[in-house]
């Protein structure tokens, strides 16, 4: 009986762990104020990463106008609610976001 108390706690705190960290924002996203309209799977102020990656999956071509846009900023892809231009973002602090959110 003990150890499957145990067992069910370590399991609840996995689950806690692990949507904390589905859940997380990288570092570079955080540094660059994306994190003050996006997040990973809820809609803020712009859409949810998650479906952003979902919208452009498979579509090699996309993913060089998304980061452009995000660059000088734009809307109509997901509302009437506009992006402003995120021209400090580096190359590098790029890529590796829109990595990210391939990923996702
Ligand atoms: C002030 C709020 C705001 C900030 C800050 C912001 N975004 Fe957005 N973002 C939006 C909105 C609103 C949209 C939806 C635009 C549209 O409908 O075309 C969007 C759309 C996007 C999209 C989807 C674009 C498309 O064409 O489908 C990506 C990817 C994205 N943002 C990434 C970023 C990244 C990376 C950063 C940080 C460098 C960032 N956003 C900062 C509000 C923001």
């Amino acid at each position: 009986m003990k150890s499957i108390v145990t067992s069910m706690i370590v399991a609840a705190g996995l689950m806690v762990a692990g949507s904390a960290m589905a859940a997380d924002m990288p570092a570079v996203a955080k540094k660059n104020n994306c994190t003050a309209c996006h997040a990973i799977d809820k809609k803020v102020v712009g859409p949810a990463w998650k479906a952003v990656a979902d919208k452009y999956k498979g579509d090699a071509a996309a993913w060089d106008k998304v980061a452009a846009k995000v660059k000088k900023g734009g809307s109509g892809a997901w509302g009437s609610m506009p992006m402003p231009a995120n021209p400090k973002v580096s190359d590098a602090d790029m890529a590796e976001i829109i990595g990210f959110i391939k990923g996702l």
